[in-house]
């Protein structure tokens, strides 16, 4: 093993393209609030919007320096952020690191939002049969603060809102 880099980096041009085909693997729609094949125009426009947002910031986790996924934040503001994130379902898959890709993605994202943002409090909203993401989620110690139903393509489904308070320091006695 050469290479452990795992990490975050921000979003650019050059990765649209790719970005698109994880966002629409099937298994990433139908985890997701919207659910329909994103086309080239949409996406575009998403990208154009949330470069212009300074409430998101859209990052591409690296696996062992592999681009591996996608970290989205929204709703930034002092002390609070709000995410979610989707892997290249297909590439962890092929190179066998799905286990730990999903728990790097989660790593870092937390490190980002409590590190480099400043959050005190971070969220999610979960899909409730999500069950892999919500266990996921609890691994790390993220607690379920609501449950609400939302409409997913005219369909009414329920959402769980998770949340994790950055550890206090602790102090030396
Ligand atoms: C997967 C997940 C990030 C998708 O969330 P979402 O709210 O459906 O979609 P996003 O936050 O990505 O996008 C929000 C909006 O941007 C739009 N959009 C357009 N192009 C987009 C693009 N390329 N990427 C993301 N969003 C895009 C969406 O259509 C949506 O528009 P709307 O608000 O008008 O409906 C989120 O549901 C989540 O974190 N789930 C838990 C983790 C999980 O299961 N991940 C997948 C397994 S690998």
């Amino acid at each position: 093993m050469s290479d452990t880099k795992s990490d975050l980096r921000p979003l650019d041009d050059a990765d649209l393209g790719v970005v698109l085909g994880w966002r629409n693997h099937p298994r990433v729609r139908e985890s997701s609030f919207t659910t329909h094949a994103i086309g080239w125009a949409e996406h575009r426009a998403w990208w154009a919007a949330v470069r212009l947002d300074p409430a998101r910031e859209v990052l591409v986790y690296r696996h062992d320096g592999v681009a591996s996924g996608v970290v989205a934040f929204e709703h930034v503001r002092p002390g609070h952020a709000e995410w979610g994130f989707y892997l290249d379902v297909e590439g962890v898959e092929e190179r066998g690191q799905t286990l730990a890709a999903w728990l790097g993605i989660e790593r870092a994202a937390i490190a980002h939002a409590f590190d480099a943002r400043g959050a005190a409090v971070l969220e999610g909203h979960v899909l409730a049969d999500n069950h892999a993401v919500l266990s996921l989620h609890r691994r790390f110690g993220f607690t379920e603060v609501e449950r609400y139903t939302r409409a997913v393509d005219g369909a009414p489904r329920q959402v769980v809102r998770v949340r994790l308070a950055k550890p206090s320091t602790k102090e030396s006695a």
